[in-house]
């Protein structure tokens, strides 16, 4: 991919130095994920947003520069004094705030934030039948969660369906990952959010072909970046999944867990 091309379809990323964005990045370039997420959602400054697994914390950075949004950056195991300095840096200490914290024990107020961001990072708690529920009240009524994350273009039901190359690795790295439709039944069932969006990135080729590069130059064993290299179908694949909060009030069975109304 030329760099043109790049510019092109990720104009906010890639004004930012390409060898901070790969050191900062924990899986794929976090900021193309995260630019090609943000063209479904209508950010505006003043907006409350959390930074779900913001890893390096650098997608929270983006996020206040280029939207004007104030950010809580979460996540349980980059801590916060290494995050805040990386803010201070960037002059961004006014709009992110770091914390570190278990994604399934937040110190937020119910209906706290206009949206909450999650790249990369869902497949870690967000596949708990209860994550959404949890996590549902930390937004407001209208508000939206949006994520981006590593996908199957086809559901694997069982290990016989597990294709040749992702045999070896299966049951390691990749019995969590799932096809889209998978994801959007989970939230679907639970009548707390609609979703707006559940599809493949317009840009999954790019990100895809950018990471292959990255972690080629790194020379480091990758199992993700492996798998990548030897899926000639494009088995694996980018989505995004976007859902806006309903009226309803989300149950949980655990009786501290329930919303505090
Ligand atoms: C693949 S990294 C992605 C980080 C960052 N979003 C990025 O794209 O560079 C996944 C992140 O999720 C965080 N994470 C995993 N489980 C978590 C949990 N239960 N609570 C908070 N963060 C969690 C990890 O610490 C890690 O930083």
């Amino acid at each position: 991919m030329t760099d043109k091309h790049l510019q092109h379809v990720f104009p906010k990323a890639s004004r930012y130095d390409p060898a901070w964005v790969r050191k900062h990045s924990m899986g794929e370039n976090v900021l193309l994920n995260l630019e090609s997420l943000t063209k479904s959602l209508h950010l505006k400054p003043g907006m409350r947003v959390l930074d779900l697994g913001c890893g390096k914390a650098i997608s929270s950075i983006f996020l206040a520069k280029e939207f004007g949004v104030t950010v809580w950056a979460v996540d349980e195991a980059i801590s916060a004094s290494a995050n805040y300095e990386r803010i201070l840096q960037e002059g961004c200490e006014d709009k992110v705030i770091p914390i570190e914290a278990d994604a399934r024990s937040l110190p937020f107020a119910d209906e706290y934030f206009d949206a909450i961001i999650v790249v990369d990072s869902y497949t870690y708690f967000g596949t708990d039948e209860k994550y959404l529920p949890y996590i549902a009240r930390f937004l407001k009524p209208d508000g939206h969660i949006a994520l981006v994350d590593v996908c199957f273009t086809k559901e694997i039901e069982t290990l016989e369906q597990v294709p040749e190359f992702l045999k070896e690795d299966y049951q390691n790295y990749w019995y969590f990952i799932h096809a889209i439709d998978w994801w959007r039944k989970l939230w679907e069932k639970t009548g707390l959010v609609q979703i707006q969006e559940a599809c493949q990135l317009a840009e999954a080729a790019l990100v895809r072909n950018e990471y292959i590069r990255d972690y080629a130059e790194e020379k480091k064993p990758d199992p993700f970046a492996k798998a990548l290299q030897l899926d000639n179908e494009g088995f694996i694949t980018f989505f995004k999944l976007i859902g806006r909060r309903t009226q309803k009030t989300a149950y949980l069975q655990s009786y501290k867990a329930s919303p505090k109304k």
